[in-house]
Order: C-alpha cells, then sequence, then structure tokens
C-alpha cells in the first residue's frame, strides 16, 4: 500500500517510518526543511521517498499530522481529498497549545471531513509520538489500545489494519461523531504525561470481560 504523510514532525515521521518498515511505499512531505525530509526518508529505509503534499495526497492512504492551526494550509497545499481514505491523528488545540480548540458539538476529526470531503478515520491521537518512535508498543506483556472512529466502514477497515502493524490493538470507537469523545481523551494522556509527572511512555489498555 501507498501512504502519503502531511505533516512530517513527530507524529507524521514516527508512524511512516513503522508504516515503511512493514513494506509499505511511504512518502512524506509537508516540511519547511526539504533536508529534513530527505534526513527522514534515509533513516525510514528502502521504501520511503520525500514528496510534495500533493504527490503524498495520491497514495491509497493518506495520515494528515499537522498542528491543527496549520491544517487550512496544508490542505490547499494537498488538493483534492475527496473520498480519500485520510487518517487523523490531530488534536484541535488552541495556538497556545493549552486547550482544545472545538469540542462537544464537533471535533477536528468532523470538521477536517467537511473541509476536505476524504473518509477520515480518527486515530492514533491518544498516544505519544515518543511511544511510536521506541523500539517496541508494548508495555511488558500488554499491547496498547488504539480506539478509531469514522463514518466509512472501508476506510475503517484500512486503517484498523494500519494501527495493529503500528503495534496497537484497534479498537472501533464507532462513527466519527465519537472524535468529539476522542479528542478529549487525548489531551487527558497529554495532560497525565507532562502536568500529572507521568511522562510520555503511556498508553491505554482496554480491558473486557
Ligand atoms: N506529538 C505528539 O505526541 C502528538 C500526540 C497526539 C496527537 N498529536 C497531534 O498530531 C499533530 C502533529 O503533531 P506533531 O507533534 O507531529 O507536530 P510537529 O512535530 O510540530 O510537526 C508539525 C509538522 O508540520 C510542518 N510544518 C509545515 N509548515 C509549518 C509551519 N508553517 N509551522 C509549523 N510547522 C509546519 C512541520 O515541518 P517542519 O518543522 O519540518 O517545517 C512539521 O513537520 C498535531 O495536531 C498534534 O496535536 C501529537
Amino acid at each position: 500500500m501507498h501512504i502519503g504523510i502531511i505533516g512530517t514532525g513527530a507524529m507524521g515521521s514516527a508512524l511512516g517510518k513503522l508504516w515503511a518498515k512493514q513494506g509499505h511505499t511511504v512518502t512524506f512531505s509537508y516540511s519547511r526543511n526539504p533536508a529534513k525530509l530527505e534526513q527522514l526518508v534515509r533513516e525510514a529505509g528502502q521504501n520511503a521517498r520525500a514528496g510534495t503534499p500533493q504527490e503524498a495526497a495520491a497514495a491509497d492512504v493518506i495520515l494528515i499530522s499537522v498542528l491543527w492551526g496549520l491544517i487550512d494550509d496544508a490542505l490547499a497545499a494537498a488538493g483534492s481529498l475527496k473520498d480519500e481514505v485520510v487518517v487523523d491523528c490531530m488534536l484541535p488545540m488552541t495556538a497556545d497549545d493549552s486547550a482544545l480548540a472545538i469540542g462537544h458539538t464537533t471535533s477536528g476529526g468532523e470538521e477536517l471531513a467537511k473541509k476536505s470531503g476524504a473518509r477520515v478515520v480518527k486515530a492514533f491521537n491518544q498516544i505519544f509520538s515518543d511511544v511510536l518512535a521506541a523500539d517496541d508498543r508494548k508495555f511488558g506483556a500488554d499491547t496498547p489500545t488504539m480506539f478509531y472512529c469514522g463514518d466509512d466502514s472501508e476506510a475503517k477497515k484500512v486503517v484498523a489494519d494500519l494501527i495493529g502493524q503500528a503495534g496497537f490493538e484497534p479498537v472501533d470507537a464507532g462513527r466519527l461523531e465519537r472524535a468529539r469523545l476522542l479528542e478529549p481523551l487525548g489531551l487527558l494522556i497529554g495532560v497525565l504525561a507532562l502536568e500529572e509527572g507521568l511522562g510520555e511512555q503511556i498508553g491505554l489498555k482496554l480491558l473486557r470481560r
């Protein structure tokens, strides 16, 4: 599968490297620094390449991993994403990164779907990039949970497979509107790590019986 990454910061670079290692072709894009993209391609190995956001948008699946304040710029650079399978790992934060800019009655995931016309699946917003960049996703014997949600069942199946390949147990949280719940959950993880002293190597595990 060809995966396009739009936004190659902590999240985009870590997820792109994981998927390239799984044998997917990965196009990294949307950096102000071309040398950084080339370095990333060298680190990610033979399945990776650098490209423009439009080239990334031509992939089978597109990860959008930019700061929320850059979403309109990133979408303009990508061109049409109508009906494309888009993974949205973003937290729609205020410019000072202190709080969610939207919530309760909508979500970043829903707004991205409205803006782009893409088949958006929210995922990877409840984990730190440090866990994605670590050698392994396991916490002892436990595989962490990754909740995901979206309105298109075919897109969700594709993304669930990518979640599994990244080392998580995918758990379907339902329709895209559930991003209103998953985005605050992501912020809780951030607050636990950075303000309550748990550190960034934390993850969620859903227990069932
Ligand atoms: N980091 C985490 O652990 C984490 C966890 C969950 C969710 N998220 C969400 O995931 C998204 C990406 O987060 P991240 O931590 O990967 O962000 P980041 O490291 O700051 O990366 C943002 C990317 O956007 C690019 N960019 C292009 N034009 C830019 C501009 N004018 N100003 C700033 N950046 C520009 C940056 O490229 P250059 O700097 O190379 O130009 C960089 O590749 C965010 O919505 C965040 O809330 C992050």
